[in-house]
C-alpha cells in the first residue's frame, strides 16, 4: 500500500459523537473530506445541523442523531440506524465531553456535578464504544477512537481543579488499554487521543485571564485550531494505524512533556 492509499477512509462508515463543533466537528469533517460516510451525534442539534450542511458540502453522506450520549437508549438506537443506513460501521469517534461545571476542590465538589461528568465522559464512551464493537466484532474488523485529554495522563490543578473530568478522562484512557487487549486479535484497534488545549466551546476562550494562562502553560506558547486534530483523527479512523492498539496519543503542544 502506498503511503497515500495508508490514510485512505473512503467508503468507510463513520459515527462521531459531539459532533455538533468543536474537535468532533473536526472528526467528522476529517472523515467526510477522506470520503468516509458520516453519522453524526450531539445533543446541540442547531450545531449539528451547521454539521451536517458542512459535511454534505463535502460531498459526503451524512446522517445526524440527537441524542445525550449519557442515554444507553438513544445511543444504542443511533448507532443500530447508523448500521441500517451504511451497512456497516468502521469506525468509531467516542468524543463528546463536557468539563466540570463548576471546578473547585474535591471537599468542594457537588455530587450532582460528579455524576453528571460520569455519565457523559465515562458512560457515555462505554454505551457508544459497546455498541460498535458488537457490529465491529460481526465485521471482523473496526477502529475505536476515544477522546480523552492530557488531562486523562496528569492531574490539572496546576492549571485549574476539574476532579471528575480529571478522573473520568483518567478512565477512559485506561479503558482504551483494556479494550485494546479485548479486541487485539480481532482485527479492531482501540485507541485514545489526549488533546491539551484546543479553541473551542469545552473553555471560556474569550476570557484573557484563562487565555493567558494556559498560553503560558503551552511550552509552545499558543492554543490549536479544532482542525488541527485531523491529521491524528484520520491516523487512527485509517490503516495507518493498523499495528497500533492501546495508544494514549497526546497532541498537546508540548504540555506533557514537561
Ligand atoms: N478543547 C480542548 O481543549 C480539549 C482538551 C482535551 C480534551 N478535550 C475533549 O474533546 C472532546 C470534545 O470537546 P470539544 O473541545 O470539542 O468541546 P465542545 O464543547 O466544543 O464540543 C463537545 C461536543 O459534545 C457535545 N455534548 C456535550 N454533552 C453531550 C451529551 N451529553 N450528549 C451528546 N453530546 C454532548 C456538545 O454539544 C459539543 O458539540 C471532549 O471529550 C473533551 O473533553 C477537549
Amino acid at each position: 500500500m502506498s503511503a497515500h492509499d495508508i490514510f485512505d477512509v473512503r467508503g468507510r462508515a463513520a459515527f462521531v459523537t459531539g459532533a455538533a463543533g468543536g474537535l468532533g466537528r473536526a472528526m467528522a469533517e476529517a472523515m467526510a473530506e477522506g470520503g468516509a460516510k458520516v453519522a453524526a451525534f450531539d445533543i446541540d442539534a442547531a450545531g449539528l445541523a451547521e454539521t451536517a450542511a458542512a459535511l454534505r458540502g463535502l460531498g459526503a453522506e451524512a446522517i445526524t442523531f440527537i441524542g445525550d450520549v449519557a442515554d444507553e437508549t438513544a445511543v444504542e438506537a443511533a448507532v443500530a440506524a447508523t448500521i441500517d443506513a451504511f451497512g456497516s460501521l468502521d469506525i468509531l469517534f467516542a468524543n463528546a465531553g463536557v468539563g466540570d461545571p463548576e471546578p473547585a476542590l474535591l471537599h468542594e465538589y457537588s455530587t450532582a456535578n460528579w455524576n453528571r461528568v460520569v455519565a457523559i465522559n465515562l458512560q457515555g464512551v462505554f454505551y457508544a464504544a459497546r455498541a460498535a464493537l458488537r457490529q465491529m466484532v460481526k465485521q471482523g474488523h473496526g477502529k475505536v477512537i476515544a477522546t480523552a485529554s492530557m488531562w486523562g495522563l496528569a492531574g490539572s490543578s496546576s492549571v485549574f481543579p476539574l476532579p471528575a473530568y480529571n478522573a473520568t478522562k483518567g478512565a477512559v484512557v485506561n479503558l482504551t488499554r483494556e479494550l485494546a487487549l479485548q479486541y487485539a486479535e480481532r482485527n479492531i484497534q482501540v485507541n485514545a487521543i489526549c488533546p491539551g488545549f484546543f479553541r473551542t466551546r469545552l473553555g471560556p476562550y474569550d476570557d484573557p485571564e484563562f487565555v493567558a494562562a494556559i498560553t503560558a502553560f503551552t511550552p509552545m506558547k499558543r492554543i490549536a485550531e479544532p482542525e488541527e486534530i485531523k491529521g491524528t483523527a484520520l491516523y487512527l479512523a485509517s490503516s495507518a494505524s493498523d499495528f497500533v492498539t492501546g495508544l494514549a496519543l497526546v497532541i498537546d503542544g508540548g504540555c506533557m512533556a514537561k
